[in-house]
């Protein structure tokens, strides 16, 4: 790597991101409890902690509504780029508000004295054949356990021991705890408390992250690069890569790579960093090295090696320049493999 172990350690940006994030959090669960204290005041305690599950639990799907939206967002306008970096720390936050909701459910029921019947609810075997009345505890149940799993391997430490592939296949699974507390709501709370501000929090969320996935899917095939007869993939004329930057085309199997250009050298390596996926082509040369967005791994555009004395290297592949249009072939070489260009018509104009 190199801008090496500082980068994914604290920095300022990662003071300001946490900082805003904690920020929004009080205000959204200050500002609901306010809201919820003045429509419609608790009558005992077990009210005033039913607000509190209710203020952590819809602060934990939103948060889950805007991690799932960062990915689709950066993808459309990389200006939203930063909105990436740090979302680990995001995430563990969610998985703390969610435990918080948890902690407020199990209050309710000590405050009375019911907690025994949390497992009779949990253990009435009939009920879970139920639509009205189905053990909806359940599936927040199951969520919380996929995020905590997540929230328990985001260190580098699992990362390394896992591999970046298996890694990013676990942190998938964020879709699948979304889909069992959207369902969590949509059995539970929805089917007994009848406000339109719930039905229009689950739908807005879901429709929200659906749409940009698929506004984002549907702009990159628009994007995607016609094939030449030899299968290689047309990038455009060198001077449309911008300098220190690059532009990502996709293989015919869906694999990115980004072609970068720095002055007049041209490469291309696998859009995927060696540290956790991140997206390589939303990255810049940065002191000669390309460096990836999410936390500043570096690596040579000649042969995707990291610079001494780290030890990442990236598969590259080849480039060429045919009737003034750079060329790569889908072909991924072995890592580490030399395969830059210089472009002259760049060289002899510079
Ligand atoms: C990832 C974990 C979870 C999330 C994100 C989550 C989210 C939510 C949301 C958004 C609501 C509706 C709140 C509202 O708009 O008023 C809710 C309700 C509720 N959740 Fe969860 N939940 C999670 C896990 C759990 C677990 C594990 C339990 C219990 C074992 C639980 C128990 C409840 C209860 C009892 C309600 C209804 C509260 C009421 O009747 O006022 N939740 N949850
Ligand atoms: S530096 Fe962390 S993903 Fe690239």
């Amino acid at each position: 790597m190199s801008v090496g172990f500082r980068a994914v350690q604290w920095n300022r940006a990662k003071i300001v991101y946490d900082v805003i994030l904690l920020t929004a959090v009080v205000l959204f669960i200050g500002v609901f409890l306010v809201i919820a204290y003045r429509v419609d005041p608790p009558k005992d305690l077990p009210a005033a902690i039913d607000l509190r599950i209710r203020a952590f639990g819809s602060c934990a799907f939103l948060m889950l509504t805007v991690i799932l939206s960062i990915g689709p967002l950066a993808r459309l306008d990389r200006r939203l780029l930063p909105l990436l970096y740090n979302r680990r720390h995001f995430g563990v936050l969610t998985f703390v508000l969610s435990s918080l909701h948890v902690f407020f459910m199990l209050q309710w029921y000590a405050v009375q004295g019911t907690l025994p019947n949390l497992m009779t609810e949990l253990t009435t075997w009939a009920d879970y054949g139920k639509f009205i009345g189905f053990p909806f505890k359940v599936l927040g149940i199951a969520a919380l356990v996929v995020l905590f799993l997540m929230a328990a391997t985001s260190h580098d430490f699992w990362l390394a021991f896992l591999s970046p592939r298996a890694w990013k296949a676990l942190h998938m699974a964020l879709y699948v705890a979304y889909g069992l507390v959207a369902m969590h709501v949509a059995l539970g709370i929805m089917q007994y408390v009848h406000t339109p501000l719930i039905p229009a929090m689950l739908f807005g969320g879901f429709g929200t992250v659906a749409a940009l996935h698929l506004l984002a899917a549907w702009r990159e095939r628009e994007r995607s690069s016609p094939l030449a007869a030899d299968g290689w993939i047309a990038v455009g004329a060198p001077e449309a890569i911008p300098d220190k930057g690059a532009r990502i085309v996709a293989a015919p199997g869906g694999e990115r790579i980004a072609v970068f250009r720095d002055g007049a050298e041209i490469g291309a390596l696998t859009n995927l960093c060696a540290h956790q996926n991140g997206p390589i082509g939303e990255g810049r040369i940065i002191d000669g090295c390309v460096t990836c967005p999410w936390h500043g791994y570096q690596y040579r555009l000649a042969d995707g090696c990291a610079p001494p004395p780290f030890t990442e290297r990236l598969a590259t592949y080849r480039v060429r320049i045919r009737n003034g249009i750079v060329e790569v072939n889908p072909q991924a070489l072995p890592l580490g493999t030399p395969a830059s260009i210089t472009c002259p018509a760049i060289a002899v104009s510079q």
